[in-house]
């Protein structure tokens, strides 16, 4: 299973003061050199976290694919046409919400994102669709056109923050499912949401259905305890 590293929330981090640090170029760098295959951004139309010069520069600068998650929306689609990262992820967004809540609904807005990818389709930018996992929504993104589908683990993922087995068991199913129809139907599979180093045994075993991880949250959350330790004693050594 390839890793993408989704370093969203180095930047949230950075906009908690509207600073320079930590900077994103910087954890990208870090991100390859620990052997990540892949960075993934997301470029949210209010902009909460990443800007749009973090992933020129990233795109610019890091030797790793660049997987841009975004609103199907014109705005967004000028920036990547600009930027051409080697796959675009489309993804709903809603301005309240604190993530990604769902999946894409490609069934209701099949017309309209037929049209939408032609330009990333014939600028050869991958594109991939972030769906529940419904075999229903993978069969769609398969008519419309996508090259490749993430399926969101966002469920399964907080049924195992909650113990709750049984939700935990027929999530699982789901995802398996629609990763097996998915790739019947010759589209790349990938997952993503809330995984976490303690639930990422479940996804493993689908390995085989599964090619790609996207995972942020989990990885910046430990990548910040990791460091606590030697961030204070530097800052200590600084004063003594
Ligand atoms: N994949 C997609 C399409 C996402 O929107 C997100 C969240 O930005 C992720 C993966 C990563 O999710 P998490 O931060 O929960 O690991």
């Amino acid at each position: 299973m390839r890793l993408g590293v989704n370093i969203d929330h180095v930047a949230t981090l950075r906009e908690a003061r509207k600073t320079f640090e930590p900077s994103v170029i910087e954890a990208a760098f870090i991100a390859k050199r620990a052997g990540a295959h892949q960075i993934t951004m997301h470029l949210r139309e209010d902009r909460r976290h990443v800007k749009d010069e973090d992933v020129k520069l990233v795109r610019k600068l890091v030797e790793l694919p660049l997987n841009l998650e975004m609103a199907p929306t014109d705005e967004i689609k000028k920036i990547a046409l600009e930027i051409k990262p080697q796959r675009v992820t489309l993804v709903p967004e809603k301005r309240q919400e604190i993530t990604t809540e769902g999946g894409l609904d490609i069934i209701s807005n099949a017309s309209y994102l037929k049209e939408y990818i032609k330009d990333f389709k014939e600028n050869d930018i991958e594109v991939s669709f972030f769906i529940d996992p419904d075999i229903e929504q993978v069969e769609a993104s398969k008519a419309v056109g996508a090259d490749a589908i993430e399926l969101h683990t966002g469920r399964f993922a907080e049924s195992y923050y909650k113990r709750d087995f049984k939700l935990l068991e027929k999530e699982k199913e789901r995802i398996r499912n629609a990763a097996k129809f998915g790739k019947e139907l010759n589209l790349k599979v990938y997952a993503g949401h809330g995984i976490t180093y303690q639930n990422i045994h479940l996804i493993k075993d689908m390995k085989d259905l599964i090619e790609e991880l996207n995972i942020g949250h989990s990885i910046i959350s430990n990548a910040v305890l990791f460091g606590l330790e030697k961030a204070v004693k530097t800052m200590l050594e600084l004063i003594s």
